[in-house]
């Protein structure tokens, strides 16, 4: 258990996160910091007040402000706006960079030593502001989008062959975008690829489907985007950190050459454990696959030229 995690932004993402952690006792102290007068403190009593309901003793707190958030050890960054239908996640770069700047400021100051888990959109390029605010090393500094994508992805199979979603294992890398990679080679049902059980158009067609998870999900909701597997999955990245479990999970992270990328943040397998990103691991990828990463890279990049 840590002694105290922190979420910025308690909105949609922020405060299912938040309530996640609390309810899996991550933390001694959950703070939810976002600058909506009252947001914050109110869901934090409310959730506080499901404690005794629930059978947790994560005591959740809400703030205007950092002090409260003083020595988290980790923070789970949503702050931010969502997406609308027809937006793309780019579409939020400049509004959330701006957002995601001055709250990477802020956790360094008052909590230097503290790893991130960035959620906020566009993912990889909103990674990188965080780190370039912060000053954090790279292994301080993780994005939450491959454990997502990989989850729609799985949810997805598991339909389609009628079987336990447990049973599926897969990864999504590449950015949080359209551009990102389904590794079909690496994916399979208890060990049986899955090339084996599923035929390849039906399975072009979930690569597909996956792709658009997060908008199919904005066309429906209208005025938000998706909180409820976003905030699962940056809770189940939290909890690998916490309880040191040295679990290996799609992530974005600062490549310094790894599959031939140098200087930018993209979706790969890591392993996490109590200091953040503690391995990024190399797989051999087929030809198709790696020229797709590296074609989902350079979207990234060219966001990250629209910061200057
Ligand atoms: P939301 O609009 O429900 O919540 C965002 C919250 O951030 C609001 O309460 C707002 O007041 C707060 N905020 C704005 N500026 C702030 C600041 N300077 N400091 C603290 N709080 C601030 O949005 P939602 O649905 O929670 O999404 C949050 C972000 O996460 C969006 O950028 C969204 O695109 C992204 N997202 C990313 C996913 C991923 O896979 N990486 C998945 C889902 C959402
Ligand atoms: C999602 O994939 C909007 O990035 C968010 O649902």
């Amino acid at each position: 258990m840590f002694n105290k995690i922190t979420v910025v932004g308690a909105g949609n993402v922020g405060a299912t996160a938040a309530q996640r952690v609390a309810e899996k006792n991550l933390a001694r102290t959950v703070v939810m910091v976002d600058v909506i007068e009252g947001i914050p403190q109110g869901k934090g009593l409310d959730q506080w007040q499901s404690a005794p309901i629930e059978g947790f003793d994560s005591r959740v707190i809400g703030s205007n402000g950092y002090d409260a958030a003083a020595g988290s050890e980790l923070f789970i960054v949503t702050a931010g706006i969502a997406r609308k239908p027809g937006m793309s996640r780019d579409d939020l770069v400049k509004t959330n960079a701006g957002i995601v700047e001055s709250v990477a400021k802020e956790i360094k100051r008052v909590a230097p030593q503290s790893i991130i888990i960035v959620v906020s959109n566009p993912l990889d390029v909103m990674c990188y502001v965080a780190m370039r605010a912060s000053g954090f090393p790279k292994e301080r500094v993780i994005g939450m989008a491959g454990v997502l994508d990989t989850a729609r992805y799985r949810a997805f199979l598991a339909e389609a062959m009628d079987v336990s979603v447990e049973d599926i294992q897969a990864m999504v890398l590449g950015g949080h975008g359209d551009t990102m990679v389904p590794l079909i080679s690496y994916t399979t049902v208890s060990g049986i690829p899955v090339t084996q059980l599923l035929a390849r158009d039906k399975l072009d067609a979930i690569v597909t489907r996956t792709r658009g998870g997060g908008a199919e999900i904005v066309n429906f909701l209208k005025t938000g985007s998706a909180y409820y597997a976003p905030s699962a999955a940056s809770v189940q990245m939290a909890e690998a950190i916490v309880l040191d479990k040295k679990r290996i999970l799609p992530c974005a992270a600062w490549l310094t050459g790894e599959y031939g990328l140098k200087d930018v943040f993209c979706g790969v397998p890591c392993k996490l454990g109590r200091k953040g990103l503690e391995q990024v691991l190399e797989v051999t990828l087929t030809e198709q696959e790696r020229t797709d990463l590296h074609k989902s890279a350079e979207a990234v990049r060219d966001t990250m030229k629209s910061l200057g």
